[in-house]
Parts: C-alpha cells; structure tokens; sequence
C-alpha cells in the first residue's frame, strides 16, 4: 500500500471525516489505480473505483457471487446457510432459476400498478405526522413507508411488521466490513427468528392461500423449502433497508441543494431525472463484492483466481471519466448511467419498485410540505463501509401546506 494510502486507512474506521465523506477517499484511490490491490478495512483485495472496470467485471461470470462469511468456518452455520441459498449470493444456473421466478413479481407494469396504492400510503404516512412540529424522516416516514410497500407484496401482515426494523438492521450489519463477531452472533439470533415467522406464515398460506407473493411461491414448487425461506428474508432485507436510504438520502441531497429543491418544486416533472441523480450522488449501496473464479487480465493486471473483488459503486459512480462535474448534484443530469442497482445478471430485482416508491415519497413530500427545514446540520451516517445510510434526518415541517 502506498504511503497516501497508509495515511488514509486507520482514519476510516475512527475518523468522522470518512463516514461523512467517503468520497474525497474514493476519489485518492482512484487517481492511484482505478482497480487498486490492497487491504482496506481488514480485507484484502482488489478495490474497483473505475465506472469502465466495474461494468466489465459486474458483467463477466468468471466473478462470482459468494457469501460474505468464511467458507471453512463452522460458525455461525444458520446465517450462512440461509445466505448460501439467498439469489444474491447465487451463480449461474441456480441463479438464473430463481430469479426468473422472483423477478416475475417486480416488472415494471406490475410495481407501475402499486404507484396510487404506494401515494396513498405516503399521503396517510404523512396526515399522521403534519400535526408534528419537528419530524424524524428516516424512523417516520420512509422506514414505514417501504416497510408497508414489501410487507403488502410479500404478505406480510401489517401488525406484524414493526418487528422487521430491528431484524433488517441486525441482518445488514452482519453483510459489512464493519462487523464484528458480536454483529454476527446477533445476525444468527435474528435469523432464527426470521426463519421462525417466515415458517408460521408459509404454512397459514399453504392453507389458505392469498393475493400475495407468498401465496404466489407456496403454490409452485420451484423453490425449495430452504429457497423459499432465504427469499422471503432476502426480499424483506433489501426492500427494507436501501429503499428507506434512498428517500432518506434524497431528501436530504435535495434540502442541501436548495436550487435544485427549487426546480423540482417548480416542475415536478423532474422527479424521474433527480431521482436516479441521488441513486448516483449518494449511492444507498456502496459496495458489491465478487470472487475472482479463473484468472483474469485486467488494466494490464493479473487477478488471481480466488481473490476478492470490492467494487465500490459509490466511488464508480463519480468517475469523472463518466460523469461531468462529478461532485455536483444536478437533478436534470442526462445521461446518468449510475450503477447504483449494480449491473449484469446480479442487476437489483427490486430497481422499478425502488425508483417508484423514491419518486412518490419525494413528491409527495415536497408538494405537501413546501416549508421542509433541517432541524440540525451536524445529521451522521451509520458507520456502514456497505451502505449509505443517515442515523436520522430531522427536519421541520411546519407553516402552512399547499391546497
Ligand atoms: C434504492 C433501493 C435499492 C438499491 C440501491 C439496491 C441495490 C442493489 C444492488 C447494487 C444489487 C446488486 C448486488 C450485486 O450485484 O451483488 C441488488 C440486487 C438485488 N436487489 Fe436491490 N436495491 C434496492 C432496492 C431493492 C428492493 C426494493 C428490492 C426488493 C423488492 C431489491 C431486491 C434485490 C434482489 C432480490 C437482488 C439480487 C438480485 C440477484 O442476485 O439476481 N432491491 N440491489
């Protein structure tokens, strides 16, 4: 490692400057390599910082998906074998089985058809909170409102579902760098009890089947029972957690860029471009890894087989190779080819149901609350090396509404 770097690295894990702004990071180890060899965070690897290098890896087989824990380790054996049969963390033709089963539920007509049922869980989200004078957005209204969105999906009933902010949190954690062996231990306390509802629930819809997806997989029998079970807490997980990141981050991209707020007040036709302009400012997912399965030539360097690839999507999408002015948040950017739902056949499944949910929270948000503040300016990220994701967003949405 170079000495710059040295320099960079035991800031990270402590220094606030990093979790604040990973970016000026990103952007050091890009202009050394933008696929740079090193041990950063305690892994080591090959890290991707380049748009180009990152597309062609995203896109070869010969990178594979793998869980994020040992192999050879016996420990924590429930939450690897529930990873081992997640479609994330699957490869060719067992992959290709389950998703074409899964994605069937997530077309672009399907969750196109969810937009009024999702505005009308925005606007109740919202009646609830105006009487408020102060509002912490991130707990208040977009963990809700994703977290009705994928139980109403799924079949999971309503009351059931404040349970899930505790266990997706636990979950996420244990998918990080940052995690410890407690994270973990914990991770596999959550799992049993994901496995444990999840059960209860495919059993009541075995026997009285519903209009839901649930319903949907326990009338086929494509997917095993351990498939069926990493699949409902896969789709929990990442309907969850990235979503809720995404509305939280860009209200908050948009309420720091008071201009670009301004225009999309002005023509909310906008919201479909500023939308996919936070996917690529703050990147909800930062990180993907992959597994080199054959050795493999690349910017004249040799990836061995066996070796960890970390492509840093936040970093790739800020390559000024790419993107023009890549540190300004412009909400009209034409074309914005970001990787923020990654790329190739591990592309997010989920990518339609998040843009419309994002694009319908931020409207609505900003149509009924034209006097949106920031309560505080000093908002702190969770220390996720993974994941974009502010602790809280508070802001003030008093004065009159519009209408
Ligand atoms: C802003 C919100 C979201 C972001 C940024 C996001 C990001 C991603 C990324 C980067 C990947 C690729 C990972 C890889 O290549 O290893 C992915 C995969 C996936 N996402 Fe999302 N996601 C979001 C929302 C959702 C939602 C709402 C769902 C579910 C309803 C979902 C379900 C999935 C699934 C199932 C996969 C695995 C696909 C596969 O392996 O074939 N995501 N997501």
């Amino acid at each position: 490692m170079t000495p710059e770097l040295e320099m960079i690295k035991p800031s990270m894990r402590t220094h606030a400057n990093f979790w604040q702004n990973p970016y000026s990071f990103y952007e050091k180890l890009r202009a050394i390599a933008p696929v740079y060899k090193g041990t950063i965070l305690k892994q080591s690897g090959w890290y991707v910082t380049g748009h180009e290098e990152a597309t062609i890896i995203l896109s070869d087989s010969k990178f594979q998906n793998r869980i994020p824990l040992p192999l050879t380790s016996t420990k924590y054996e429930v939450l690897k074998n529930i990873q081992h049969h997640m479609l994330l963390f699957q490869n060719q033709t067992d992959h290709r089985r389950i998703r074409t089963l899964v994605s069937q539920a997530f077309t672009l007509k399907q969750v196109e058809s969810l937009r009024p049922s999702i505005r009308a869980i925005a606007d109740e989200l919202l009646d609830q909170l105006e009487t408020k004078k102060q509002v912490d957005i991130v707990s208040e209204f977009s963990f809700p409102l994703a977290s009705l969105v994928i139980a109403n999906i799924l079949g999971v009933p309503k009351e059931d579902r404040y349970q899930f902010r505790e266990w997706t949190a636990s979950l996420i954690e244990t998918i990080d760098f940052t995690r410890s062996r407690k994270t973990l231990i914990n991770g596999g306390a959550t799992v049993i009890k994901l496995m444990t509802y999840f059960r209860s629930l495919i059993e009541k819809r075995k026997n009285e089947p519903k209009d839901d997806l649930i319903s949907t997989f326990v009338q086929g029998d494509s997917l095993t029972e351990e498939e069926l079970l990493a699949t409902c807490i896969l789709l929990i997980i990442a309907g969850h957690e990235t979503t809720v990141n995404l509305i939280s981050n860009g209200l908050y991209c948009l309420m720091n860029h008071p201009s670009q707020l301004t225009a999309l007040r002005k023509n909310p036709a906008l919201i479909e471009s500023a939308v996919e302009e936070c996917l690529r400012f703050e990147s909800p997912t930062q990180l993907t890894a992959r597994i080199v399965s054959k050795d493999y030539q690349l910017n004249g360097n040799t990836m061995k087989k066996g070796e960890q690839v970390y492509i840093l999507l936040g970093a790739v999408n800020r390559d000024p190779k790419i993107f023009t002015k890549p540190h300004l948040f412009d909400i009209t950017r034409k074309p914005n080819p970001h990787l923020a739902f990654g790329y190739g056949s591990h592309f997010c499944l989920g990518s339609s149901l998040a843009r419309i949910e994002a694009q319908v929270a931020l409207l609505t948000l900003v149509e009924r609350f034209p006097e949106l503040q920031l309560v505080q300016t000093d908002i702190s990220y969770r220390k996720l090396f993974g994941f974009r994701s502010l602790v809280k967003l508070p802001v003030n949405i008093t004065r009159e509404r519009l209408g």
